[in-house]
């Protein structure tokens, strides 16, 4: 007799191909993840950052302002803005852990080097967006501790 399983049934089994029966090399660990979890940052900064710009006003006297009506004014402004800016940190911290699991298990190398040289780009547009989006709310923070945070963010970060 033919078993039902409700996983066979049309759109389920989408979901079961991709996620549960998937074929995957033998070798590969949970340190795999990291991959799926900087996209899943990925679209928690755009969501988040896409609702934060609805109330962030990208003049010189208003930004400041701006940032500080989100955080007092707006309805879960606080939570959004602290969201995105944890999540930043969250993201490269996945995405350094990523890079390591690449490291460590050669994957760097043939057949993907050019996957390892766009994770590269990716890496220096992701720190180039990071220093842009910090800067965003225009403290009054120009002079040797501005020069400092660059210095350490364009190194570092
Ligand atoms: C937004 C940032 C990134 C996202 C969303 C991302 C996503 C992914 C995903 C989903 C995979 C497949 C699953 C896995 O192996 O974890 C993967 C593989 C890979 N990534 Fe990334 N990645 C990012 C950044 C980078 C960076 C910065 C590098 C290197 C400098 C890199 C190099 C690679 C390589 C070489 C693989 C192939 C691993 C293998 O097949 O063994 N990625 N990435």
């Amino acid at each position: 007799m033919k078993r039902l399983s409700i996983v066979k049934q049309p759109a389920l089994s989408v979901i079961n191909d991709h996620l549960i029966d998937y074929p995957t090399p033998s070798n590969l660990n949970y340190m795999w993840s990291f991959g799926s979890l900087a996209g899943l940052s990925l679209m928690l900064q755009i969501a988040t950052g896409i609702f934060l710009a609805m109330h962030y006003t990208p003049h010189v006297d208003l930004a400041f302002l701006s940032v500080e009506h989100i955080m007092r004014d707006v309805e879960g402004g606080w939570l959004l803005r602290y969201m995105h800016a944890n999540g930043a940190s969250m993201f490269f911290i996945v995405v350094y852990l990523h890079i390591f699991r690449n490291l460590y298990y050669g994957s760097y190398s043939s057949p993907r080097e050019l996957v390892w040289c766009v994770g590269v780009v990716i890496l220096l547009l992701m720190i180039l967006t990071a220093f842009i989006g910090y800067v965003l709310p225009w403290g009054f923070m120009f002079g040797p501790k501005w020069l400092y945070r660059f210095i350490l963010y364009s190194l570092f970060l």
